[in-house]
């Protein structure tokens, strides 16, 4: 049984979102496949192929323990032989964990012949997520499940939006590997050092994610832009940003991107950058100062190539 799960980027609201406050994220055209089989004996095994690591789901790495609580999850009472292939890079803000979870379920779902909502799917996913991060928001596998452009609440149903337009989308790679788990905490540390800051910046965060909401669904790209600034400036205040990131962001700019910003965790890890149509100048921008990228596009009609793939399947 084959399962997929397309990666993200988080446009609005990162960090603020571990706190409840809403966040934008859309899935891009590069995500995960899962293959599962059953298998004569136990232990269950996982291989994430091209990195030549196997595991059983009864050793002691992370991984191992992430892959037994995603077995748990589904209720897997037989022993399975699990692969997966990713195109994310790993610890790069795109999401590239949850898309391993997701996928995993989505196959193993599969194999057991039941047919739970992208949302249940999710939430199984969640399991793997709690391993690696403990205080994720859920907005990672949400949207490596559903793909599109996702209005996400924690603890409420995730909302897809509407875009009248296609956001075209340049993401540079800083280069510099990114911890979601350590970030997490040095912002929860700075929350208690700073409460009264913080909750200048959350409330700050907030007004531009319902500001962008607004100028996604009436396709104000402009306006977009400038929310990516600032979204960025605050989340360089809370000192999640990096020399790395701000120098994409800035030839981004030069380049002629209408905004942008760190996605995901910050310190490292990716950047994207809007573009009014062609990103290719960002890109050749990127590219001169040594750093990679690529380009995607979220299409209005708010599908991912992997989302359409499944629903063919
Ligand atoms: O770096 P990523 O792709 O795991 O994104 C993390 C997003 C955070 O808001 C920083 C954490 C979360 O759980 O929402």
């Amino acid at each position: 049984m084959k399962g997929q799960a397309c990666g993200k980027v988080i446009l609005f609201g990162e960090h603020a979102v571990v706190y409840g406050i809403p966040a934008i994220a859309v899935g891009i055209n590069h995500g995960t496949q899962a293959w599962v089989e059953k298998k004569e004996q136990f232990p269950s095994q996982f291989t994430i192929m091209g990195s030549d690591q196997t595991v059983t789901d009864q050793q002691d790495s992370l991984i191992s323990q992430a892959f037994h609580r995603i077995l748990e999850a589904v209720a897997i009472d037989f022993p399975v032989q699990a692969r997966v292939q990713t195109e994310l890079p790993p610890a790069a803000g795109l999401g590239c964990s949850a898309t391993m979870a997701v996928a995993l379920v989505d196959a193993l779902v599969q194999l057991k012949q039941e047919h739970p909502s992208r949302q249940e799917i999710a939430q199984m996913a969640g399991a793997w997520e709690d391993v690696f991060h403990g205080t994720a928001s859920g907005i990672d596998a949400c949207v490596a499940a559903h793909g599109g452009a996702i209005w996400f609440q924690r603890g409420a149903t995730p909302v897809p939006m509407h875009l009248r337009t296609s956001l075209h989308l340049a993401i540079g790679e800083s280069g510099v590997a990114s911890s979601t788990k350590r970030m997490v905490e040095s912002l929860a540390r700075l929350r208690e050092r700073k409460p009264e800051m913080v909750k200048n910046s959350f409330e700050a965060i907030e007004s531009l994610v319902r500001n962008a909401r607004v100028a996604l669904e009436s396709s104000d790209l402009n306006t977009l832009g400038k929310l990516l600034d600032l979204n960025q400036m605050l989340l360089a205040g809370l000192f999640l940003s990096s020399k790395e990131i701000e120098t994409l962001c800035g030839l981004a700019r030069d380049a002629g991107a209408l905004g942008a910003k760190l996605t995901g965790a910050g310190g490292g890890g990716c950047v994207v950058a809007l573009c009014e149509d062609n990103p290719q100048p960002v890109l050749d921008a990127w590219q001169a100062a040594g750093f990679s990228g690529f380009s995607t596009v979220v299409a209005s009609n708010a599908a991912t190539r992997i989302a359409r793939e499944r629903s063919a399947s």
